[in-house]
Parts: C-alpha cells; structure tokens; sequence
C-alpha cells in the first residue's frame, strides 16, 4: 500500500481543504475510504442513533449484525477543527456503543483508539501524510476481512461460551449445586444468603489493603486524592470502598451523599454508628455509587462526629475500634475490597489515631509549598510511632504530590529537594519516597470544581456533564490521567506489601 502519494489509492485525500466542512469530509473522505476498506453501501449506517447518542458512521457489516457488538465508529470534524479536543467525545461513543475501535478524523489527521472493555486506549494518532505513507497498518486493522475475523472469533467463543453454561447448568441440577457461580455465605445473623462470587480467586488470595491518606496540615488535598484515587482504582478493576471518617464530611458531599437527606432522614447508618455502636456492622453503613464504569462503596460520615468525641474517647479499646469492624467485616465476607481508602480530619486527634490503628499503610499527600513540606517531618514521625505501637508495622507507602504548579518547575525543584532534605535526616524518612513526578496532580480549575456544589462526582466523569465545555472536558481527562498514573503506581508499592 506504500508508494508515491498520487499513485496512491487515498491520492483523493489530497483534494481536501481547510474550508472542508464536516459533510465534505465525510463524503470525500470517510465513505471512499470506508470502499477502500471493503465495507459495501450495507456494512455502514451513517447518522445512527445508538441509546441516546448519534454516531457520524457505525460500521456494522450485516453477517454479524444480530449477535455481535460494533467493530468501528468513525466521528467526523470539519477540516479546520482540532480533533485532539473531540477525543472525549469519540471515548464517550465506543464506551455507550461497546464498540471495538473508534476513528476520528477531520481529513488532515486520523486518530484510531481502541477500546479494551471501557479503557479506551490510542493506536495512533496519525497526520495526512503518514496516514497515507503507512496505510498498511491502519488497512490490516481497519478493513472488512479483519472485521469478519475478529467478529467470527467471538462468537465462536459466545458459543463455547454457552455450552459450558449448558453443561454446568446440567451438571447442577445433577448435583443440585448451582454451577458454582454463587457460594452460600452467612451473613451477620446466622442467616445465608447468596452471593455473587466475584474475583473469588483474587479475594481469597490478596487480603484487601487499606490505606489512611494522611497529613495533619489542613487543605493539601487528602479528600481530593481520595476521591480521584478511588475512581482511578476502580477504573483499573479494583474493588473499591471509601470511609470518611472527618466530621467535615466532604468526602461524602464531594461524592455526592448529602449526610443529612441521603443518609439520617433515610434512616441509614453513618461512621458515627459504626464507631460508637457495638451492634453496628460495616456493611450496615455502606452506600454504593456508581458513574459510567467506576463503582465505589463509601461509608458516609456526618458532623456529629465531632460531637461524639467524648463518646468515642470513653470506648474500651477506642483506638481499635474501626480495625475490629474491619476485621469482622472480613470474617464474614471475605476481603471483598481490593483497597479501602479511610479520609481522616486534618488534625492528631483521636479520629486519627483510630483510621491509622486500622490501616494496612499510609499515603501522604502535600502540596509542594513550604508550610506542608515543613509538616512532613512530624507526619512522618506520627505514622511511624503509630507504627511502632502495634504488633505489625504500618508502612508508609510514600509522598504524593498535590496542586502543584505546572509553570514552576524551578520552584518545584527546590520543593522536592527539601523534601528529599527532611526525608534524609536522621530518625525520619527512611524507606520513605517522594512519588515519581508523573503521578503528581497539578492545580487545576477543573479539579476543585468536580467536587463543588451541584458537581458531585470523580474527574473521570466530567465528560458526562453537559453543563461543561469542551476545554474543561479536555482538562478534567489530562487532571484524571494523572490520578491514574497514581493509582497505578499505588497498586505497584502495595504489591509487596
Ligand atoms: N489539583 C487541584 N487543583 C485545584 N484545586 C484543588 C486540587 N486538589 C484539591 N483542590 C481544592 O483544594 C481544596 C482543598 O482540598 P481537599 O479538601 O481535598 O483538602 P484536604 O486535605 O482534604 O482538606 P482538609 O484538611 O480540610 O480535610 C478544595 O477546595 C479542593 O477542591
Ligand atoms: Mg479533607
């Protein structure tokens, strides 16, 4: 498919301008290349509706309409636009259609992204030029044979797929089993009650890890973090479960829970019962939330904890209580959480004190301003003593940087440096890192707004939000992004762990 342009089978590329408009391109660009690619006039539907959006093409070939999802969706700009700034838009369509690759193109760039079971991820992000210089690639994935390949494939492995579900169901009523697909469990009064098994390997295996976010200096981001880390986690297949256990409540609001409408006049139950009532289970106390593909379980708290210090203060064995419940909790149901993330107050307190007695470890965040950093020693050494007054240690699993300034990198440097400064000093920071600079969340509009008023929800869904505009779609991806490289490498140093 290689040659000289004019010679070549997409030479018509070249008849496009900047004054293109979106229907231009779609009729000198887009259908004769969807010939090009071997789809007849019957293996494409332009303007399709899909559920509630409208997708420029959705190629479909008919020999596999009735049982397979969709192979390619293609979105179409008009020559003079940046399609860098429609990637949320394409994403949005592959996830609601399933589909397996989505194009995007104005004529003069061609975006290929893939979607592996809701990550949508770049193939490539190609100009005009080596569109047209290395069409091999984009032909052997984009054309009609390996449409039909990759279509026959699963649905041959639907079909195996279906006889095993066959076979199990008729081994099951051979042995009355139920196929092993649901395990009886007791729940907290003795009683069974089914359950889905999922990742039963996993939660037999990994017990869950969780992680006090921690830093006594008020406003560095902790419940931000929090929030953000737990979307990105579940974005990466992690069973996710929030406790908020600071009487300011904003993990809850930021999420969305009003503590008082959603959670006391409904009659449910709150950290406060949870801390302060024997009887109280953790799983009496566990809301679950769910944006597009991210699930997260949260404990909500309310401002009454801050009344119920003395109540807390006078419990047998105070600072272990959440831990107990924790641990029951795992009796009972097994580690069902990947990671449990507890949002503490900003303060040494007794609340403190019984969020990190119950951890597996601790995460720092700061901001890279001299006040937070100058906190770093005593936090650390707080997290260590804690550490050291228990029968396990409570490792620290590092720094994470927050609402930082992206134009500030001399700045920034010298921040890190005094960092790495009170990390080295004697009795403080060993074994103690600095997160690597991709992980770190710059300050960003859009972040704070996320989580305001009337705007309850994690970065990641942001695109969902018709109220927003392109460039703060846009901002809310790259800020999200980040939260994800955070993740990731929150799942990295918890594996030795
Ligand atoms: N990356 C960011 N860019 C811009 N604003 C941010 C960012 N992260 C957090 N914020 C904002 O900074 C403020 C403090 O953040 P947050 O509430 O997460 O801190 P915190 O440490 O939990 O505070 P507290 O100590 O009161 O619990 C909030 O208004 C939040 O919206
Ligand atoms: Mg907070």
């Amino acid at each position: 498919m290689t040659g000289s342009p004019n010679s070549h089978p997409l030479s018509f590329l070249k008849a496009i301008t900047l004054q293109s408009s979106e229907s231009d391109i779609e009729i000198k660009v887009v259908i004769p290349l969807l010939r090009i690619l071997g789809y007849g006039d019957g293996d494409w539907r332009s303007q399709a509706r899909f559920a509630k959006i409208k997708l420029d093409f959705l190629v479909h070939p008919n020999e596999l309409f009735t049982t397979c999802l969709p192979y390619l969706v293609i979105e179409v700009k008009a020559a003079n636009k940046n399609i860098d700034s429609a990637v949320w838009q394409i994403n949005n369509y592959m996830r609601q259609s399933r589909a397996t690759l989505g194009l995007l193109t104005n004529g003069y760039k061609f975006r290929l992204l893939y979607n592996h079971q809701g990550q949508v991820v770049t193939i490539f992000n190609y100009s005009q030029t080596e569109f047209i210089s290395q069409f091999n690639l984009p032909y052997k994935i984009l054309c009609k044979e390996t449409c039909l390949k990759v279509g026959n494939a699963v649905l041959q492995s639907q079909n195996n797929i279906n006889l095993q579900f066959l076979n199990h169901i008729a081994k099951a009523f051979a042995s009355e089993d139920m196929f092993g697909l649901f395990k009886k469990k007791p729940n907290s009064d003795g009683d069974s009650e089914l359950r889905p098994e999922s990742n039963a390997v996993n939660s037999q295996k990994r017990k869950s890890m969780i992680i006090t976010v921690f830093n006594n200096k008020g406003g560095v981001g902790k419940t931000t973090t929090t929030i953000n880390l737990a979307a990105a986690l579940s974005k990466l297949g992690k069973r996710v479960l929030l406790i908020d256990i600071d009487a300011q409540a904003n993990l809850s609001m930021g999420l969305g829970i009003d503590p008082l409408n959603d959670v006391e006049f409904a009659g449910k139950k709150d950290v406060v019962d949870l801390l302060i009532n024997p009887r109280t289970l953790l799983k009496d106390t566990v809301l679950s939330k769910k944006w597009d593909d991210v699930q997260i379980d949260i404990i909500p708290s309310h401002i009454r904890l801050s009344e119920k210090e003395s109540d807390i203060n006078s419990l047998i064995n105070r600072d272990l209580v959440l831990a107990q419940k924790l641990n029951n909790a795992k009796y009972f149901y097994g580690d069902n959480y990947d990671f449990v993330l507890i949002d503490p107050p900003p303060s040494f307190g007794v609340v403190n004190n019984i969020s990190l007695m119950a951890s597996s470890a601790i995460l720092i965040p700061t901001q890279l301003a001299p006040y937070p950093i100058r906190a770093l020693e005593y936090v650390v050494k707080r997290a260590k003593a804690v550490g050291e007054s228990r029968p396990d240690p409570l490792p620290i699993l590092g720094i994470a940087v927050s609402m930082y300034d992206r134009n500030a990198s001399k700045f920034n440097l010298s921040m890190t440096e005094q960092i790495e400064q009170i990390l080295s000093r004697e009795g403080v920071g060993e074994g103690v890192n600095l997160f690597p600079d991709k992980t770190w969340i710059p300050r960003l509009n859009i972040v704070a707004a996320a989580t305001s008023l009337k705007k309850e929800y994690p970065l990641c869904y942001a695109e969902f939000d018709s109220d927003l505009n392109a460039r703060d779609k846009e901002s809310a991806q790259d800020a999200f992004s980040c939260y994800m490289e955070l993740a990731k490498h929150t799942v990295e140093v918890t594996e030795g762990i």
